[in-house]
């Protein structure tokens, strides 16, 4: 689970495939991202999609009313999730942003991150928390779908326990729910996850 995993370059990815045929494409709004907004009555307000890649869940909240802005460290996936909003008429701000680098200097309502966190190495991960924290509202939420511990492909993101969540997220975020759940997307059988609704202390 802790061993070292190796991951592409964003930018030759986006650049040399399809993004239709990415594990990770899914063209609705994440299921469990829309459950925990209508358990906590959000349906207004300022997001941040964090590495938000081909733009799906950018652009699905954007069709909900939210105002919504897109990063992404690769500026290939940000040109076609731009175009694609733009297709579609709608007003999303994409921007080419790295976020241990981030030029971001705004509060968002909620941050949703879905597959970028597990990425990162766990050297990093605590650079990830303070500055993704300084980008929420006081109260706002962090929302988080990672890989699970339970996913058992050998390739892949890093995985997490809800303990492990616990502990890297708990001094900056009152952790208000972990439930195991699966990343959709275009793998079969779908890779386990664990979504977590994080609360900016
Ligand atoms: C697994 S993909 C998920 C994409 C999208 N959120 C989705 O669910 O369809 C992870 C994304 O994180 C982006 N990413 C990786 N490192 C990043 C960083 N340091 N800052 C911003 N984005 C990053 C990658 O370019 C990639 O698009």
């Amino acid at each position: 689970m802790s061993q070292q995993r190796e991951f592409p370059n964003w930018n030759n990815l986006y650049q040399e495939r399809q993004v239709e045929t990415m594990p990770w494409y899914n063209p609705d709004l994440d299921t469990d991202l829309e459950q925990a907004l209508t358990k906590l009555k959000i349906n207004t307000g300022t997001v941040l999609d964090l590495g938000t890649e081909p733009g799906t869940q950018a652009i699905a909240l954007a069709k909900k009313g939210f105002r919504v802005t897109g990063t992404d460290i690769s500026e290939a996936a940000i040109i076609q999730a731009d175009s694609k909003a733009k297709e579609e008429g709608l007003d999303i701000t994409f921007r080419q942003d790295d976020i241990f680098n981030s030029y971001l200097n705004q509060e968002f309502d909620f941050v949703f991150d879905r597959g970028c966190f597990h990425g990162f190495h766990p050297d990093i991960r605590q650079d990830y928390v303070r500055i993704v924290r300084n980008l929420i509202k006081p109260k706002g939420y962090l929302f988080l779908k990672c890989f699970s511990h339970l996913e058992t492909r050998e390739e892949g993101p890093y995985r997490f326990k809800p303990e492990q969540i616990k502990e890297i997220f708990g001094d900056r975020f009152n952790v208000i729910s972990i439930h195991e759940t699966v990343y959709q997307g275009t793998l079969d059988p779908l890779p386990k996850a664990l979504f977590s609704i994080l609360e900016r202390i």
